[in-house]
């Protein structure tokens, strides 16, 4: 099995360039799974809920649809961040994962980034796993930020992933210290689906920083971009590889576990 993580410069507010961006990795594609960043469909950097609720959509709407019609035509697992709505009128920074039998399922981000909370609402699904039986793969979502905080990728392999999954629009370099021991420590996959470029809102300027990546399950990394190319990385996966939490004949990294002596 393949996974892709695809590396791009979302057009802010742009959301057609952005879903003709995007279609066009996805037809080009030879992995199984695709990735693309935190709010991929439009851009980062908004600075009230007037502009996320405008360009926001429900988890079944038109981009939604365009995108399941996409999964099925090419028998791809396809997620991707976007201003997600719901029936109350809230809006949250969510990542969509989309299989090709035409379910779908969202995680809308926990832990909000700087002046998110402007613009987003704090997400309430809390973190959790996709399954796909076709493709025998069980993937983890989180998005961006949420990677600060290890209970996060935790309480994903605790709930049985395969894979983590990580949309981000990451400003700063230094995830690449932690990654490979959120792969290793929890004995999953981790790829991280980075943005590229600039956004500059009131004389602000965000400038994202690439480098997304792939990490074994042994925290190996396996495939790396660099700052600033839009790009897709491939690599080979073996989710059921991940399920068997011992690394030698005694001691299993969950069954070890000893949550009675932990403060969380
Ligand atoms: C981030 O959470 N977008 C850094």
């Amino acid at each position: 099995m393949k996974i892709s993580v695809v590396q791009f410069s979302p057009n802010f507010k742009n959301k057609t360039a952005n879903i003709i961006r995007m279609t066009e990795f996805v037809e080009k594609s030879v992995s199984d799974v695709l990735v693309f960043p935190e709010l991929s469909l439009t851009g980062y950097f908004f600075l009230d809920f007037d502009e996320t609720k405008s360009l926001s959509e429900s988890n079944d709407g038109e981009t939604a649809e365009h995108f399941k019609n996409l999964s099925k035509k090419f028998n791809k697992v396809i997620v991707y961040g976007f201003p997600e709505t719901d029936d109350s009128g809230k809006v949250y920074n969510s990542a969509i994962t989309i299989f090709p039998d035409g379910s779908s399922y969202v995680y809308r981000k926990t832990h909000l980034f700087y002046k998110e909370s402007f613009a987003f609402n704090p997400g309430n699904t809390g973190f959790n796993c996709f399954y796909y039986a076709p493709f025998d793969i069980n993937i983890g979502v989180m998005i961006c930020y949420d990677w600060r905080f290890p209970e996060s990728a935790r309480t994903l392999a605790l709930k049985g992933a395969d894979i983590i999954v990580c949309p981000s629009n990451l400003v700063t370099d230094v995830w690449h210290i932690s990654m490979p021991s959120r792969a290793l420590e929890n004995k999953v996959y981790l790829a991280v689906a980075n943005r590229t470029g600039e956004e500059a809102r009131d004389e602000e300027k965000l400038i994202f920083k690439g480098q997304s990546a792939i990490w074994g399950y042994n925290g190996e990394l396996i495939v790396k971009a660099d700052n600033f190319s839009e790009i897709e990385l491939v690599a080979e996966i073996f989710p059921e590889k991940t399920r068997k939490k011992s690394f030698n004949e005694y001691n299993d990294i969950f069954s070890d576990r000893k949550p009675e002596y932990y403060k969380i």
